[in-house]
């Protein structure tokens, strides 16, 4: 790792093409208060925009990816206040991150973590990881995607257990289910999701945005409209360098030499 800068409750730090942001609110177990959100969105966003950035990496503690939104801070909430605050509209932001998102999640990802894990495009879960959506447990529902993506991922029966009787996934159970890619031990589960962050990194930015592009709309469109948004993005890597560099060094029975363009 270099360049380490303290954002307070949240870390980022480059690390080789990887920009990674870290949760750093441990007395509150990375409770999702607006403020911790605002900045870890900033922070991905910063990223987003670094051309010496091929992969975004998120993550928390050993003991919480984040334990939700701050219930503390929601609990004399209105509803005007709610939908004006532009709190969630933080949300939409992290949909709109072009470049791959990894996410290193540990102990727990419960409400609004498990929201938050979700939104990553790979999940590198270590053994002691936690899923959970408890939020009917104190009057409320999944507000930040949860019906819509969990339901997606682990299907309707895992999802309305999950949300309406308070299951709760362990790491081997999400891996079995689909949410998450790999289960690694608690100690090395940053390295594991670092370096899976860095080989995607080090793939020609080009493919793997417009990969990512089509990977999500998969979740949005129908198969015929899905295959032609595929078919036009695949027709655009042509005009990549890299698209000429990767062959050409296939033929020629060499490393490419990247470029990102
Ligand atoms: C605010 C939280 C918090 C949260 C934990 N803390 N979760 N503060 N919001 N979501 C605080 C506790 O108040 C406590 O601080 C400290 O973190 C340690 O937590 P403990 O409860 O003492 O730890 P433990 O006994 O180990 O229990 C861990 C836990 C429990 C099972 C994760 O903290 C818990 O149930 N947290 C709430 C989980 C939850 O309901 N999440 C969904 C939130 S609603 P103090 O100072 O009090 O000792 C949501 C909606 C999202 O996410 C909508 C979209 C934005």
């Amino acid at each position: 790792m270099n360049e380490t800068m303290l954002r307070d409750e949240v870390l980022i730090d480059k690390s080789g093409a990887v920009g990674v942001v870290r949760i750093n609110r441990p007395q509150a177990l990375n409770a999702l208060s607006f403020s911790v959100m605002e900045k870890l969105v900033a922070a991905l966003e910063m990223y987003d925009q670094d051309a010496a950035v091929g992969c975004l990496l998120l993550t928390g503690s050993e003991r919480a990816f984040a334990a939700g939104a701050d219930i503390k801070e929601l609990e004399a909430a209105t509803p005007v206040e709610m939908a004006l605050s532009g709190r969630m509209e933080l949300w939409d932001r992290l949909r709109r991150l072009r470049k791959p998102l990894v996410g290193a999640v540990s102990g727990f990802a419960l409400g609004g973590g498990c929201e938050l894990a979700m939104c990553c495009d790979m999940i590198v879960a270590s053994e002691t990881a936690v899923f959970g959506q408890p939020e009917t447990d104190i009057g409320t529902i999944p507000g930040a995607g949860g019906t819509q993506r969990l339901t997606r991922a682990v299907g309707k029966a895992v999802a309305m257990e999950m949300i309406l009787a308070g299951r709760r996934l362990g790491a081997r159970e999400a891996l079995a289910l689909g949410l998450v890619n790999r289960v690694v031990p608690s100690e090395s589960f940053f390295e594991e999701a670092l370096a899976l962050a860095a080989a995607v990194a080090a793939k020609p930015a080009v493919a793997v945005r417009l990969a990512k592009e089509a990977v999500v709309r998969a979740g949005d469109l129908s198969l015929e409209e899905g295959l032609a948004f595929e078919r036009k993005l695949f027709y655009l890597t042509f005009a990549s360098a890299d698209q000429k560099e990767g062959m050409k060094a296939f033929r020629e029975k060499r490393r490419p030499a990247f470029t990102g363009s």
